[in-house]
C-alpha cells in the first residue's frame, strides 16, 4: 500500500510541476506572438547584444518647432522620428519586450516654447529629449536636461557652443563650423569668387554664429567683404540691405538665415537684379526654399550634412522608406532626426538600461555608426563627426556641387 501512495504521490508531483512550469515558458512564445518582429532594416547595432533588462516601454521626449516659421523644419523632422520609431519597434530591436514611445511637443519657434515643451516631456519621465529645432530655442531648454540628468540630442541646432552647455547635451547636427568653410572653399574655386556682401540675422543665436564662421571661411579663402547688413527674424523687406549690398558690385551675396527669411531674400535679391552667386548656411536646407523662391533658388549654393543624390545603400534604403511613409522626399533635416533616434535607441539597446546616465555614457561611446549620414561619430564634445556635403540648386534639386553643376 505504501508503495502505491508514494507512486501516486509522485506522479502527482509531477503533474504539479508541469502545470506550474507551463506559464514560465508561455509568456516567451506570447511575447514573440504579441510583438512580433515585422521588419528588417539594415540600420543598428545588431552585432550588439539583444537588450534583456528593458522596461516595457521607454519613452523619449520629441521637443520641434510644428508651429510658427519654423514648421518647414520640425515637420519633417517629426516624420524622421516617426519613422525611427516605427523600424526601431517593428523591428524588436530593444527586445521583443520593449516598446520606444516618442512624446511629441510642439515648441513653436521660440525660446519659451521650448522651455515649457522641455518642463512637460521631463514631467513624464522620458529619458532622453530630442530637439529643440533651433540653437536659440537649444540654449532656452537644454540647461533644464542638463541639470535634470537627462541626455538632450539636437538634432538640427548648428550654431557654435552647443554642447558647452554641458555633458549631457550633445547634437548630431554638424555645426556651421563643420560645414561652411569646405563649402566656401569650393564655390571659391569653381566660382572664383574675390569679394561677397553678407547679409545676417543678429538677433539669433545660429545666424549669428554663422556669420562669424563665414567670415572666418571667407577670411581663409582670401574673400573680401565688401557689403555686411543685417535683419532681424521676422522680417519681410529686405530691399534696403540688399540694394546697397548689391551697389558694391560683390560676386557673390552669402546669407545666414532661417528659411523663411531666406526665401525672401533670395527673391528679392534676384527681383533688384542680382545675378550673382548666393550662398547660405544650414537654414536653407530645406525644400521650401525651393517651392517658395521658385526659380530664384536656381544656383544658391548651401554646404549640409546629407544630400539625398548619395548612393549609399543606407541612405537610399531611409530615402525609399520615408517616401513610402509620407508620400515625398525626406531632406536633410529628416535625415538627422531619423539617424538621431536610432544613435539613442542603439545606445539604450548597448546600455540595456532606462536609466539616463548609463544612457548618455553609452550614446557618448557611440562611433563608427552606419547612417545616411555615412559613418557617424561623436568627439569627445558630444559634437557629430561625419562628412558634409556642398550642394547647388540646380532643376529644383539640390544636387552636388562641382564644375559641371555649377555651369547655369
Ligand atoms: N540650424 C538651425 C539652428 O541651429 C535650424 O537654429
Amino acid at each position: 500500500m505504501k508503495v502505491v501512495q508514494y507512486i501516486l504521490l509522485v506522479i502527482i508531483m509531477a503533474l504539479v510541476a508541469t502545470a506550474c512550469a507551463a506559464p514560465d515558458q508561455a509568456p516567451e512564445e506570447d511575447v514573440q506572438a504579441a510583438n512580433p518582429s515585422t521588419i528588417s532594416v539594415s540600420i543598428g547595432d545588431w552585432d550588439s547584444t539583444e537588450p534583456k533588462n528593458l522596461p516595457d516601454s521607454v519613452s523619449i521626449g520629441v521637443l520641434f518647432g510644428l508651429s510658427g516659421d519654423i514648421a518647414v523644419y520640425g515637420e519633417v523632422q517629426q516624420h524622421g522620428v516617426q519613422l525611427a520609431v516605427e523600424q526601431i519597434n517593428g523591428s524588436n530591436y530593444l527586445g521583443a519586450g520593449t516598446t520606444l514611445e516618442a512624446l511629441f511637443e510642439d515648441t513653436g519657434a521660440t525660446g519659451e516654447g521650448a522651455i515649457a515643451a522641455m518642463d512637460t516631456v521631463l514631467g513624464k519621465g522620458v529619458v532622453v529629449v530630442v530637439g529643440p529645432t533651433l540653437s536659440t530655442q537649444a540654449f532656452s531648454a537644454d540647461p533644464i536636461a542638463q541639470e535634470s540628468g537627462i541626455p538632450v540630442l539636437g538634432v538640427s541646432n548648428t550654431a557654435n557652443g552647443i554642447t558647452n552647455m554641458g555633458d549631457f547635451v550633445f547634437r548630431d547636427s554638424l555645426p556651421e563650423a563643420s560645414v561652411v568653410p569646405g563649402t566656401i572653399a569650393q564655390a571659391t574655386e569653381i566660382l572664383g569668387l574675390e569679394n561677397v556682401g553678407i547679409i545676417w540675422g543678429n538677433d539669433d543665436d545660429f545666424t549669428a554664429s554663422g556669420y562669424e564662421v563665414f567670415k572666418g571661411a571667407l577670411a581663409d579663402n582670401n574673400v573680401s567683404i565688401i557689403a555686411d547688413e543685417t535683419f532681424a527674424r521676422g522680417d519681410v523687406d529686405f530691399n534696403a540691405q540688399l540694394t546697397k549690398i548689391i551697389a558694391e558690385n560683390p560676386d557673390a551675396l552669402v546669407v545666414s538665415a532661417l528659411a523663411q527669411e531666406a526665401a525672401q531674400i533670395i527673391t528679392q535679391s534676384r527681383n533688384l537684379g542680382f545675378e550673382g552667386a548666393i550662398i547660405g548656411g544650414n537654414g536653407f536646407n530645406s525644400p521650401a526654399i525651393i517651392s517658395q523662391a521658385g526659380e530664384a533658388a536656381e544656383g544658391v549654393i548651401v554646404g549640409a550634412a546629407w544630400n539625398i543624390a548619395s548612393d549609399a545603400a543606407i541612405s537610399q534604403e531611409f530615402i525609399d522608406a520615408f517616401e513610402e511613409s509620407f508620400g515625398a522626399a525626406p531632406d536633410q533635416f529628416a535625415a538627422q532626426s531619423y539617424t538621431g533616434v536610432w544613435l539613442i535607441a542603439t545606445a539604450i539597446r548597448r546600455a540595456d538600461s532606462g536609466d539616463p546616465a548609463s544612457i548618455r555614457d553609452a550614446l557618448a561611446a557611440i562611433t563608427n555608426f552606419d547612417s545616411p549620414l555615412g559613418s557617424f561619430s561623436f568627439d569627445a564634445a558630444r559634437n557629430p563627426v561625419h562628412d558634409p556635403v556642398a550642394q547647388i540648386i540646380k532643376d529644383g534639386q539640390y544636387q552636388i556641387l562641382s564644375v559641371e553643376t555649377a555651369q547655369p
